[in-house]
């Protein structure tokens, strides 16, 4: 299996660096060897490689400072996408897109399956939304993985910054009434891996299972009982400040762009399809606070 891994320092694209190279020879790119915000040059890239599986972890992630760059949202989430699976259609590569729960609203009062139609609100949502249709605009063997509240023990995530806040302050606030799938870029990793490596005959098995899937830690939780664990969890307390944590609601905290208040993602399809499933996400956080 040639693989052509794109986006390798983000989060998810980290852990897919290391869980790929079993499955065969992996290339691994990101900025600026690879500018998704020029979608057409990735043409070029995807010829070099010849890939038989091009995996696309990069996106554009500033969900706030995406109101003020929505060119660059649409072109590195859509536009690109859409550009890769082109490629992948010419070779018959296998394509795997990863996408988001913020294409719904959060106006449903449980988990989202992908029978429900997504309502992106904001510039990041519409601009992942409207890469998903480019994906599967185009008759390839593509899965697009969407998944939630994505942690790692590097970069930018909700874990890391409630254990600085716990750190720096007395009392700490956290939404109480914002709920979704909170999910370790480690496992979501692993499980595109076994999902690779089970299949036999593809590209044609991906083919007839093309379409979306939800992949995210099994259950949910609100932001509030997460910061809990999280911090029930954190191995070195003794140098918190905080003192006190404390249930708040989301209009508290004002942001640029709008967030679902439920974005939790019921994962039975891809369980049935693939016959594999994440942990509950308190179990795969645990794995993630036990790494230090
Ligand atoms: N983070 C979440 O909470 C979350 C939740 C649900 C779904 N998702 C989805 O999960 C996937 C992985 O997210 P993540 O958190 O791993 O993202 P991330 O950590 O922000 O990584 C994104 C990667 O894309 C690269 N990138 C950004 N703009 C680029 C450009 N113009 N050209 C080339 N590369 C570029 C970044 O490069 P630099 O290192 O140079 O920045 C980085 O390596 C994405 O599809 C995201 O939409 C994320």
């Amino acid at each position: 299996m040639r693989i052509l891994l794109l986006g390798n320092s983000g989060q998810l694209g980290w852990e897919l660096q290391r869980a790929l190279p079993c499955l065969g020879e992996v290339t691994a790119l990101d900025y600026p060897e690879v500018d998704f915000s020029q979608p057409d040059s990735l043409r070029g890239v995807v010829a070099w490689a010849d890939p038989s599986v091009v995996i696309n972890a990069v996106a554009y992630t500033a969900v706030d400072r995406a109101e003020q760059e929505p060119w660059l949202a649409q072109a590195v989430n859509a536009t690109a996408p859409g550009v890769l699976a082109q490629e992948c259609a010419v070779r018959k590569a296998v394509f795997i897109h990863y996408s988001t729960d913020y294409v719904f609203d959060g106006l449903k009062d449980a988990p989202y399956t992908e029978d429900d139609q997504p309502h992106p609100r904001g510039v990041y949502s519409q601009s992942k939304w409207a890469g998903e249709q480019a994906v599967l605009a185009v008759d390839c063997a593509a899965l697009v993985l969407r998944t939630s509240w994505l942690y790692s023990c590097r970069r930018d995530n909700f874990v890391l910054k409630v254990l600085q806040w716990a750190r720096k302050n007395p009392m700490v606030r956290i939404a109480a009434d914002q709920y979704g799938s909170p999910t370790w870029a480690r496992l979501l990793a692993e499980i595109t891996a076994q999902m690779l490596a089970g299949s036999t005959a593809w590209p044609d098995y991906f083919q007839q299972r093309r379409g979306i899937y939800h992949l995210a830690g099994e259950g949910s939780a609100s932001r509030y009982e997460w910061a809990e664990e999280i911090l029930k969890l954190d191995p070195r307390k003794e140098e918190w400040l905080m003192q006190q944590l404390q249930p708040a609601a989301a209009a508290d905290f004002p942001a640029t762009a709008p967030r679902p208040m439920n974005s939790a993602l019921n994962c039975d399809r891809f369980a049935k399809t693939f016959g594999l499933r994440l942990p509950a996400w308190r179990e795969g956080l645990k794995l993630m606070m036990a790494q230090g």
